[in-house]
């Protein structure tokens, strides 16, 4: 099924769909680009689609503005160029932690972004870890939300970090279902960090709900690390609390500004992202999700055609 598909990228999807088109043996068209010199973005695809569907790959960040207009183009150029129908794969998609009005007058911003997504001739959708999954409820047609904690738990594996003495930690309680999928594929315990506030001092520490992390190896899971500052101050309350050692593992690491300095003074030992972002930090580990993502494809096929 999956060969029934065309891989279709701009700069902004380019490395990951390459990965992607191996995985599936499918054709890559690479589309040209430029900018005008307005500013506004130009794609063309040099061939036609010969399959049905042509799945879009585009990855949000950097240049989060441009890649969703870039995807809109390239939805719209697909269904000109022959295909039937067009599936999405946004490996990081931007917008989503604006996914209600905390003030009034905002957007729903996410909820915006898919809706034009879906207007420009996006038929189906899929993104990987998404910051919350009801916000795929946003997009007016077939979704799928990649879980990437196989490939967290093959990274682990990876350096070393199975047995007793390791715990899987979500810095919140939104990453609790995460740090919970990590931990079974391990076989190891997990937990979430809650809030605590002295009553009589008033102090507000972290520590986990349920888990001793005394003497133990700590990962932190996460959706995003941004600014670093999450995952640098769990990790100091982990350290207060006797934890041996702390890592970190994320599947979307944008390290804006200084986060990797934040991350190193608050003695975090590893960091590791996956593949949605093409270009990590020197010194920050990089495992795949494009083998989850290939494996969701035929699934999404059968609900656009
Ligand atoms: C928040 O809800 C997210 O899950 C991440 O914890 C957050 O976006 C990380 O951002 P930063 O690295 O800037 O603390």
């Amino acid at each position: 099924m999956a060969k029934e598909v065309t891989i279709i990228a701009g700069p902004h999807g380019l490395d990951f769909a390459k990965t992607l088109a191996e995985k599936l043996q499918a054709p890559l068209i690479r589309a040209e680009s430029k900018v005008f010199p307005d500013g506004e973005t130009y794609v063309r695809l040099p061939s036609r689609v010969e399959t049905a569907v042509a799945v879009v790959v585009a990855t949000m960040y950097p240049g989060q503005n441009d890649a969703i207009v870039e995807a809109m183009l390239l939805a719209e150029a697909s269904r000109g160029a022959g295909a039937k129908a067009v599936i999405l794969v946004a490996p990081y998609m931007a917008y989503t932690r604006q996914d209600r009005r905390f003030l009034d007058g905002e957007p729903i911003s996410i909820r915006a972004v898919l809706k034009a997504l879906h207007a420009a001739g996006v038929d189906g959708f899929i993104t990987v870890d998404i910051h919350k999954e009801a916000s795929l409820a946003d997009f007016p047609g077939p979704s799928l939300n990649v879980d990437p904690s196989p490939a967290i738990a093959e990274y682990l594996k990876s350096i070393g970090y199975t047995g007793d003495d390791v715990v899987i930690i979500g810095p919140d309680k939104g990453a609790l279902g995460r740090a919970e999928r990590v931990a079974s594929k391990l076989g190891t315990s997990h937990d979430y960090l809650e809030k605590f506030r002295d009553r009589v001092t008033g102090e507000v520490t972290y520590r986990p709900k349920t888990v001793e992390v005394k003497g133990k190896r700590v990962v932190l899971v996460d959706d995003i690390i941004s600014t670093g500052g999450t995952i640098a101050k769990a990790a100091r309350m982990l350290y207060e609390q006797g934890a041996k050692e702390v890592v970190a593992v994320c599947t979307h690491g944008l390290f804006v500004s200084n986060a990797l300095e934040k991350l190193s003074s608050a003695k975090v030992k590893r960091v590791a992202a996956s593949d949605t972002i093409p270009r990590l930090p020197e010194g920050v580990d990089k495992y795949s999700v494009v083998g989850l993502v290939a494996d969701s494809i035929d699934y999404m096929v059968k609900r656009v055609l």
